[in-house]
């Protein structure tokens, strides 16, 4: 058997503190190795914010092997936010370079920073300078990383910073900032990343099913290149909460387990319950919903008249109803092979 780790990523705004823990109680039978945590910012005046203290916090992670994600440029905010985490408990870090959102990259931060490959040179001399990862602290840092901003050539500059210092998984989304998740990733550039890495490297991007963690395998072995050390799914994962226990199920050379239409249920209702005990307001309750059915809408097959009223419904009650109609009556297909994108919110 490939000894490969199943990554679940962080996806901002999805991927929370509460998402997590029902994920892990429900799918504790196909648990990922590690759930990245959605990325914070530290500063010298909140190194942590109190919202994300408490989504990182040991308590209320129990079960779940989390691993935290900054997002900075500056080594002297970084390393305030990793002692923090390091007070916490936590061993290891991820370093965000590859947000695309426009108000992060103007900043140069997340895959900004990919465009200054001598500022990311400096950041992690002084990074790995600190006795914080220079020293018995024990502190690890990854990175997940774009190939760049406007073309995916960036990287044969970017990828030989990584390689200078002691980084302990370079995680590959491979596309470039322009592309944000669309279009098809680059393999070229990620099994030159696998070739030309001394880290051990993670695929991430558009791994939506089993067979598409094959096909990815698969690519490897006809280059002649060595299995990755991890595999990280995003929306696939969210899409079909079992993709990773599928993933693993496959790699174990078992019978990969279809997804449930009651388990998608059970998952469905217990996010539902969680935000409606937990937020305040109508309008919250139903955009997180909204937000978390635009994954799973793709499962069901002719399922347009629904999506049309899950989109229009204006309380939580009649979101709720139209979503146990479409459970009850739409046909089910666990294995759609890709992922709509279908749009609830705005
Ligand atoms: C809504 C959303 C939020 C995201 N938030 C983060 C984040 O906080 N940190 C990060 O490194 N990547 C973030 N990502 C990127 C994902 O972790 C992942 O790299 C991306 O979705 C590609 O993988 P996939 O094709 O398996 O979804 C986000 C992606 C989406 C769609």
């Amino acid at each position: 058997m490939l000894q490969v780790r199943l990554y679940f990523a962080p996806l901002e705004g999805v991927t929370d503190v509460h998402f997590r823990g029902i994920h892990a109680r429900l799918f504790s039978d196909s648990p990922a190795d590690a759930y990245f945590a959605p990325f914070f910012s530290p500063t010298a005046d909140t190194p942590m914010a109190e919202r994300d203290r408490r989504g990182l916090s040991r308590e209320n992670n129990i079960g779940q092997a989390v691993i935290p994600q900054i997002m900075a440029n500056k080594p002297e905010a970084f390393l305030l936010g990793a002692r923090a985490l390091s007070e916490m408990g936590y061993t290891e870090v991820n370093l965000n370079l590859g947000c695309p959102s426009g108000t992060v990259v103007s900043k140069n931060r997340g895959a900004g920073f990919l465009s200054d490959p001598d500022g990311m040179d400096r950041f992690f001399d002084a990074v790995f300078s600190d006795p914080l990862f220079s020293g018995g602290d024990g502190m690890h840092l990854s990175v997940k990383t774009r190939l760049g901003m406007f073309d995916p050539r960036e990287f044969y500059d970017i990828l030989p910073i990584y390689n200078r210092y002691p980084i302990t998984e370079v995680i590959l989304h491979p596309r470039v900032r322009r592309e944000l998740y669309r279009g098809d990733v680059h393999t070229d550039m990620l099994l030159y990343t696998a070739s030309n890495s001394v880290h051990p490297v993670c695929v991430n991007g558009d791994l939506f099913t089993v067979n598409d963690v094959r096909c990815t395998l698969k690519a490897f072995s006809d280059n002649g290149i060595i299995a990755p050390a991890s595999f990280m799914f995003g929306r696939g994962a969210v899409s079909n909460p079992q993709l990773i226990g599928q993933a693993r199920a496959m790699l174990m050379g078992k019978e990969v387990p279809p997804l449930s239409r009651d388990r998608l249920y059970a998952f469905f209702l217990a996010l539902y319950h969680d935000a409606k005990n937990r937020l305040s307001g109508e309008r919250h309750v139903l955009f997180r919903l909204k937000e978390l059915f635009a994954y799973w809408i793709v499962l069901f097959d002719e399922a347009d008249s629904y999506r049309r009223r899950l989109r229009k419904a204006e309380t939580a009650a009649e979101f709720l109803s139209c979503a146990e109609e479409l459970f009850a009556l739409c046909p089910f297909c666990e294995d759609p092979g890709f992922f709509g994108n279908a749009k609830m919110n705005g």
